[in-house]
């Protein structure tokens, strides 16, 4: 079928309607688009296409940078944009969420800093191929396409993939500190089966450890700067998609949180204590955490500052009362309990940071419901040549 592309949807696609009135997702169309496309599914209110030939270019359409793209690779869904229009893309989708789930009449979206578009990311999950090569999903399948150069790798990472070999089937996370250098690999067997850190073999320097070891109690971890601040990031523990992105968003967290002297600060999701070392320098902070390789490096990186890590739930947290709440879940976002226990705090600003446009749409709307009217986001495009968003949202509290 023949589609024109009006819009661009969360998670990407293209967005279009049949002469039926049916909205169609397309995967590879970009807004102003005509395209000629394949259905690969039908619901009664929506269907899913793939663009299969592009009849009217977008001036934003570019021959996708990576050449893998071209071998089928699925890791970046959106190496066909120029990577300046994907910032403004993105900026669409979020604001469109904040209007149509969020109830927001008028979204303020403002971009943040430019960021590297190639060779920033510090972290990269793949899986071993059948001749053990580091390999990536193809394009709307579980089958493996070997990338031994990946465009958005930092060179860190990108060696490994290289010159790594593994066990067939193994699922590896290869992780770098763009500035200390370190590098480590985790490795899992396939399903969960048992692997040998021994059929591993990595660059000079690489620390290799496998998912049983670590949850034996054995302890792996490099470290990683931002904004001045020395972090110790364990195997498991989350860390933002490298170290300019986690800049950009400490600042643009802190533009919004407005942390005074003294304030009592509560970092919610707080994981490494990103947002607590440097936003909350000069606060009190209590930081809520759930996993525990995470907790363990927040409590050696907040070592000095006035702050108390707390392992939990934040469903289960009981707030004290606080001036300001940064929160940073993960992709399902803050949802009606963590909505429950921010509002608990009777903080007077809230900053979140919402990795899923949908997500962030959903808990705008559950936070004014509980009193916390949002003023501006900041996109910050930690993620380039993907759909993916990660975006800074200041709400104030309702007098
Ligand atoms: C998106 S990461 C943000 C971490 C940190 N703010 C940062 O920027 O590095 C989300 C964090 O929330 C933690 N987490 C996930 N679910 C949680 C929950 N229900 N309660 C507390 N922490 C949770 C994860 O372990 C992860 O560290």
């Amino acid at each position: 079928m023949q589609l024109r592309i009006s819009g661009v949807a969360v998670g990407g696609d293209g967005l279009a309607r049949e002469p039926s009135g049916r909205v169609v997702f397309v995967e590879g169309g970009l807004p102003g688009e005509r395209v000629a496309a394949e259905l690969v599914a039908e619901r009664r209110d929506h269907a899913r296409a793939v663009a299969v030939d592009v009849l009217d270019a977008s001036p934003s359409r570019v021959v996708p940078p990576c050449p893998f793209v071209a071998a089928g690779c699925g890791g970046c869904g959106w190496q066909h944009v120029a990577p300046g229009a994907q910032v403004a893309l993105k900026a669409e989708v979020v604001a469109d969420a904040l209007r149509r789930l969020g109830g927001v009449a008028d979204p303020v979206v403002e971009a943040g800093p430019p960021l590297p578009a190639a060779g920033a990311r510090t972290t990269l999950r793949g899986v071993a191929d059948g001749e053990g090569r580091f390999a990536l999903r193809r394009r709307r399948s579980h089958d493996l396409v070997p990338v031994p150069g990946c465009l958005v790798a930092h060179p860190l990472v990108a060696e490994v993939l290289r010159e790594g070999a593994f066990p067939p089937g193994a699922e590896v996370t290869v992780r770098a500190g763009a500035a200390t250098g370190e590098r480590l690999v985790v490795v899992d067997g396939p399903g969960g089966a048992p692997v040998d850190a021994g059929d591993v073999a990595v660059p000079a320097g690489v620390r290799v450890v496998t998912g049983a070891e670590l949850a034996a109690g054995r302890r792996a971890w490099l470290h990683e700067e931002v904004a001045g601040v020395r972090f110790r990031v364990s195997a498991r523990s989350f860390f933002q998609s490298g170290p300019a992105a986690a800049g950009a968003l400490v600042d643009a967290v802190a533009a919004a949180a407005g942390v005074g002297e003294g304030d009592r600060l509560a970092d919610l999701y707080g994981g490494v204590g990103l947002f607590a070392t440097t936003v909350g320098r000069r606060a009190r902070v209590q930081l809520v955490e759930a996993s525990a390789s995470a907790v363990a490096d927040a409590r050696v990186n907040l070592r000095g500052l006035d702050a108390r890590v707390v392992r939990s739930d934040v469903a289960r947290w009981h707030p004290r009362r606080t001036d300001v709440v940064v929160a940073d879940p993960p992709r399902a976002g803050l949802g009606h309990a963590g909505v429950r226990v921010v509002a608990a705090t009777r903080a007077r600003r809230v900053v979140l940071v919402s990795c899923d446009a949908g997500a962030l749409g959903r808990d705008v709307r559950l936070l004014a419901e509980a009193g916390y009217e949002p003023v501006a986001s900041t996109l910050v495009d930690a993620f380039p040549h993907t759909p993916h968003v990660e975006v800074v949202t200041r709400f104030d509290r309702r007098r």
